[in-house]
């Protein structure tokens, strides 16, 4: 099963980033020097994904301008001897194939996969979420990837989380399978109590998916809020389809959050050599006050 084009959503409010957010894309929020969006591209390049769609929406024109090239702005730094800065700039805008779609209306993030039928025609295709940060690699993608392909068929990310926190989760009911980390999904429930909780195995933002879930979120009726929600989506598809779920490796990161965010940018500042150092500094004079 070759799968060459990913999704990834970003026309979302980004409501828990406001104010920010009234003018710059949550997608585009940095973890250090760069945009969570970055991090999740580069993921999907080192999966092998040749085509990536980027959802939109309008006022986030800011997410086309990133990837395009900035001749002027090369020339300038190279004049001026910074040259790891200027390859750094045309690094991103030659990372890889991007296309841009527009959701019109914030309507879920099974809407906004929805709005990519077109771009995506029939083939199985990866959907990688921008605000689910994942620090490993083979990256989650990969991993996933590896899994939908061993069994020929769908596969999300999923990890445990506490108990009393369930209630927050897009949760699988599942039963185990002949591999580790790997079981057969039975059903999806979207943020159930903990009584009712099926398992503490939370969706993460990595989905494989067949071009047969686009009906199945055609035939999705909106939940409460109006918005066509992924998760029942999937939950349709799984009367025809087969969806693994595979407990990935690797820590994430809520990248969706305020302190998320900055929790990624810590432990990223912590990993990375050149910044290692003086987080550090910066973590030991803050805890010592
Ligand atoms: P989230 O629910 O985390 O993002 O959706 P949000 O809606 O932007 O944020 P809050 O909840 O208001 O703070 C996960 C991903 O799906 C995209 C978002 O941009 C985010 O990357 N999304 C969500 C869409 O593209 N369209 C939608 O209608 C909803």
């Amino acid at each position: 099963m070759k799968v060459r084009k990913a999704v990834i959503p970003a026309a979302g409010l980004g409501t828990r980033f406001l104010p920010v957010t009234k003018s710059v894309p949550k997608e585009l929020l940095p973890i250090l020097d760069r945009p969570m969006l970055q991090y999740v591209v580069e993921e999907a390049v080192e999966a092998g994904i040749e085509d990536i769609i980027i959802v939109t929406s309008r006022g986030k024109e800011s997410i086309a301008a990133y990837f395009q090239p900035r001749p002027e702005l090369e020339s300038r730094l190279l004049e001026t001897g910074a040259i790891e800065m200027a390859q750094m700039v045309k690094y991103v805008s030659n990372l890889a194939d991007v296309s841009f779609v527009i959701q019109e209306e914030p309507l879920g993030l099974g809407h906004a996969i929805l709005t990519a039928m077109e771009a995506v025609g029939n083939e199985p295709f990866v959907v990688i979420l921008p605000d689910d940060i994942i620090d490993y690699r083979p990256g989650a993608t990969s991993q996933v990837l590896k899994i939908a392909q061993g069994y020929g068929c769908g596969a999300i990310a999923v990890e445990q989380v506490p108990w009393d926190i369930i209630h927050n989760y897009g949760v699988v009911a599942v039963e185990k399978s002949d591999q580790a980390r790997t079981y057969r999904v039975r059903q999806l429930v979207e943020k159930p109590p903990m009584a009712e909780a099926p398992s503490n195995l939370s969706i993460v933002g990595r989905y494989v998916l067949p071009p047969d879930i686009f009906e199945c979120l055609q035939n999705t009726p909106p939940g409460a809020k109006g918005e066509i929600q992924l998760t029942d989506g999937i939950g349709l598809l799984l009367e025809s389809r087969d969806v693994y779920a595979y407990e990935f490796v690797g820590t994430r990161y809520d990248g969706g959050t305020p302190l998320g965010l900055l929790r990624a940018s810590l432990e990223f500042g912590l990993a990375r050599n050149d910044t290692a150092q003086a987080v550090q500094t910066l973590i030991n004079s803050l805890a010592t006050g």
